[in-house]
């Protein structure tokens, strides 16, 4: 995911360089495609369950195959995870293997029954609870479902805190939401939030009503980024963008406001498993093209460390991309995401990169 996460109650610290090697330590699992919501801009292309989703025998055989990789965390997401009737005896199981859990949901199935059940009997740290947008007719419009649901995300918000889980809410950037981000941010410092992810969109799959190409989305955002840059108390700026260190704007404001930057873990610590235990490097590459194995048949630690796609993602530099950029080495080769959005193909260019911006390279044709 390309992230900013904006944190007003920063919990983690530390800087460590995004692209050394590390073991495989992570899942993004999207464990179905079943939604009861209809974003228009989905990467996952959710809404009706997918064809040989796992059951529940091999969603919890996938845990302990997980488990025995050396798998510490994994993050929840779908489609609707709530949708899938045995995910709270997913997640007790995972507990059993120590195992931290995620969950990005829209929040429409969150009561204090099943919030009591999860905290008392999962590792369940954090909830990351869709919003987009406080404004009724932008919310019904990106979720394509009906305002009664935002009151229903902003209930659970609320509710997330009490039970004392990690409380964050997220919105994708887009050009209906952007207008809405200060309010949102204000609200959720008001409110406690702990953090606010903003998602620059990754246009697989379904791509209506995002940014033109080529549209800087670092620059459209700096005046919500000076904007918490002056709260109070301060907060960090945690960036998921392989560049984004290098961008101008991130440049010019952390000499205001504290960044991380984590940089991108696809392939790097870290594999998303599809709803039908398809393997890929990146959560927002649910296409074919970039399966490399499944959680039924396949060793994930093998998968993990020998698939050729999974070393492209780990070494873009390695297979000559970028290769006439001459900041080649600090950017990772940037998202391969956008890259294979953008053309189809995983070895073209992340048009976005602001250090190929600044140097005005011709971009190579893409290869196979
Ligand atoms: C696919 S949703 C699934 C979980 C849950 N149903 C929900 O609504 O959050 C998980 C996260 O992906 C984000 N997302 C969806 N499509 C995206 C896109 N095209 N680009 C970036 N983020 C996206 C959503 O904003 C959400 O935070």
């Amino acid at each position: 995911m390309l992230d900013l996460k904006l944190k007003f109650k920063p919990s983690t610290d530390g800087r460590r360089n995004w692209m050394s090697p590390s073991p495989l330590t992570d899942l993004f699992w999207n464990v179905t495609r079943s939604c009861n919501f209809r974003c228009g801009i989905c990467f996952t292309d959710s809404g009706t369950p997918a064809g040989g989703e796992l059951t529940t025998e091999e969603a919890l055989a996938a845990i302990d195959a997980a488990a025995a990789a050396g798998v510490r965390n994994i993050i929840i997401s779908g489609g609707e995870p709530f949708l899938r009737p045995d995910i709270e005896r997913l997640l007790e199981h995972m507990a059993g293997h120590d195992i931290v859990a995620r969950i990005a949901t829209n929040g429409s199935r969150l009561d204090d029954a099943r919030l009591k059940r999860l905290k008392e009997r999962t590792k369940v740290q954090s909830f990351q609870i869709s919003v987009d947008s406080l404004n009724p007719d932008v919310y019904e419009r990106i979720h394509g479902v009906s305002r009664r649901f935002l009151d229903k995300a902003l209930d659970a918000m609320a509710r997330i805190q009490i039970h004392g889980f990690h409380a964050t809410a997220s919105s994708r950037v887009t050009p209906d939401t952007l207008p809405g981000l200060s309010a949102l941010m204000r609200h959720a410092r008001d409110r406690g939030w702990a953090t606010l992810t903003l998602h620059l969109p990754v246009p697989t799959r379904r791509s209506q009503d995002t940014f033109a190409e080529g549209a800087d989305l670092m620059a459209l955002l700096e005046p919500l980024l000076e904007e918490f840059a002056a709260l109070e108390p301060r907060g960090v700026v945690e960036t998921y963008i392989p560049w984004a260190e290098h961008h101008p704007v991130a440049r010019r404001l952390s000499r205001r406001v504290r960044f991380t930057h984590r940089g991108c873990r696809a392939g790097r610590d870290r594999l998303t498993v599809g709803p039908d235990g398809a393997l890929t490097p990146c959560v927002c590459l649910d296409v074919p093209e970039a399966v490399i194995g499944n959680i039924r048949t396949d060793d994930l630690r093998k998968v993990f460390a020998e698939s050729p796609l999974c070393r492209l993602f780990r070494d873009p530099q390695g297979a000559g991309i970028c290769s006439d950029c001459r900041h080649v080495g600090v950017c990772g080769g940037g998202c391969r995401a956008s890259a294979w959005a953008a053309s189809g193909s995983f070895h073209s260019l992340d048009r976005q990169c602001p250090l190929r911006r600044a140097a005005g390279c011709a971009p190579r044709p893409p290869s196979a």
